[in-house]
């Protein structure tokens, strides 16, 4: 007995370790346009392997839900763009969509929630009329099912839809989507989901054109005479993610919401670029995943928001070399699709402790004259191409 009483406190501890005290916690985005993807069990089995505890999927592939299936891991499915326009103008096409692709699998596979689109307000904006009655059929559907309280439906966004993030408590949401964004959290208010934000410093560096320490978007100290201080609030962002993330609390507030918490569906960046992309590069890398993850890990939320964890999706498993686009959009994998990773990497707490991020330093740009940097903050650099 006393032997089983101290398993059961040891199994108890190692949760505790992996998913961290208050439950923060870091997922994976995987996405498919890779040309030697592995099998749906290999990858579960490497997603195990690296006690990954939360998925977030483009799509609802019957192979890989199945596979997902009695793994313990909790899983986001995604609406895509396609499917948009004909869930938002038919609820029957919604109650379908939920049927084939929540339901069935429910309760082995645990889907936790739906990813309606991906950055649609940016990408298909002709979709955005739809988007909020698609999003209401589908949670309508589950609530049919009896399945709203276990699956929330919510839309990831990109940062351009707040056009000036910096200072972050003067941020707010671009008003020509005002009205739709307004629904997006009015939905997400009354189901009681979350806003999902997708954040990528990598773009917000790359896109200040040199202005921004490079130190600030892979989450290092800045010398103590460039601290990046919100001069309404003096709070100091010791990182670009933070200030993404307070942005995004602040255009909501603005918005008069209270009590709706981020998700972060995407952050990451990517290790191997054309030779205009410098900036993509393992090192770099390796300092943002494994920085990021630590950030993340720990608990607090950004300035505005100290309680509030920012759970956080690694953008992303496998490199996509599929993806259209520069070099760069088809390397932000962190392991290669035989398992070994592409750089070291600490995807939980209790390898991160022993963690070694030496040798990943690189050489900063040269740092960043304060002036040229609120220009920089004041053209709301800090957008992601489309
Ligand atoms: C599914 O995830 C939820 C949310 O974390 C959790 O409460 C529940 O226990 C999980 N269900 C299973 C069957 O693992
Ligand atoms: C706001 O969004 C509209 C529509 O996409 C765009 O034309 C405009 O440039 C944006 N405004 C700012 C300040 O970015
Ligand atoms: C938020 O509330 C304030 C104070 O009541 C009001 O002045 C403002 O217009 C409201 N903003 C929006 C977007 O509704
Ligand atoms: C967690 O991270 C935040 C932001 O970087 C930092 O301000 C805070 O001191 C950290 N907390 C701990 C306990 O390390
Ligand atoms: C896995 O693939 C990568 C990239 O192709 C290669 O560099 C690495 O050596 C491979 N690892 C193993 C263990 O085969
Ligand atoms: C960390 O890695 C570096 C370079 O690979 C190595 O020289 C160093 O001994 C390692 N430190 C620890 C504590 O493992």
């Amino acid at each position: 007995m006393m032997h089983k009483k101290w398993i059961g406190g040891v199994l108890l501890l190692l949760i505790g370790m992996f998913t961290s005290v208050l439950g923060a916690f870091i997922g994976i985005n995987i996405g498919t346009d890779v040309s030697d993807l592995p099998s749906e069990t290999d990858t579960v089995a490497l997603l195990k392997a690296h006690q990954i505890s939360h998925v977030r999927l483009y799509n609802a592939d019957t192979h890989m839900l199945k596979a997902l299936s009695n793994s313990g891991i909790e899983v986001m499915v995604g609406v895509t763009n396609e499917e948009i326009l004909g869930i938002g103008q038919s609820p029957s096409t919604a109650a379908a969509w939920i049927n084939k692709n929540v339901a069935a699998y429910l309760p082995s596979t645990n889907i936790t929630a739906i990813a309606v689109g991906s950055e649609v307000l940016t990408s298909i904006p002709h979709a955005a009329p739809v988007l909020v009655s698609a999003m209401n059929s589908l949670h309508k559907a589950l609530v049919a099912s009896n399945l709203n309280y276990q699956v929330k439906v919510s839309t990831p966004q990109s940062m351009d839809v707040i056009p000036k993030p910096f200072p972050p408590s003067t941020a707010g949401f671009n008003l020509s989507w005002g009205p739709t964004i307004y629904q997006i959290l009015q939905f997400i208010k009354n189901t009681n989901s979350y806003y999902m934000l997708n954040a990528y410093p990598y773009y917000g560096y790359t896109e200040g054109n040199g202005i921004f320490p490079l130190d600030y978007a892979l989450f290092r100290p800045l010398p103590s005479v460039k601290q990046i201080v919100d001069p309404n609030t003096l709070f100091h962002y010791t990182s670009m993610f933070d200030a993404m993330v307070d942005a995004t609390y602040y255009s909501i507030e603005a918005f008069n919401f209270s009590g709706i918490s981020i998700v972060v569906t995407e952050s990451g960046w990517p290790w191997f670029g054309g030779s205009n992309e410098p900036d993509a590069n393992t090192g770099n890398a390796q300092t943002y995943t494994n920085n990021l993850i630590r950030r993340v890990l720990n608990d607090s939320g950004p300035p505005s928001q100290p309680k509030l964890p920012i759970n956080t999706y690694i953008y992303e498993l496998f490199n996509e070399d599929e993806r259209p686009g520069p070099v760069s959009v088809k390397n932000w994998g962190v392991l290669f699709t035989n398992g070994s990773s592409v750089y070291p990497l600490s995807l939980s707490t209790s390898n991160q402790i022993t963690g070694n991020s030496s040798g990943v330093f690189c050489v900063a740009k040269a740092d960043a004259d304060p002036d040229k940097l609120q220009d920089g903050f004041k053209l709301g650099l800090w957008a992601r191409s489309s």
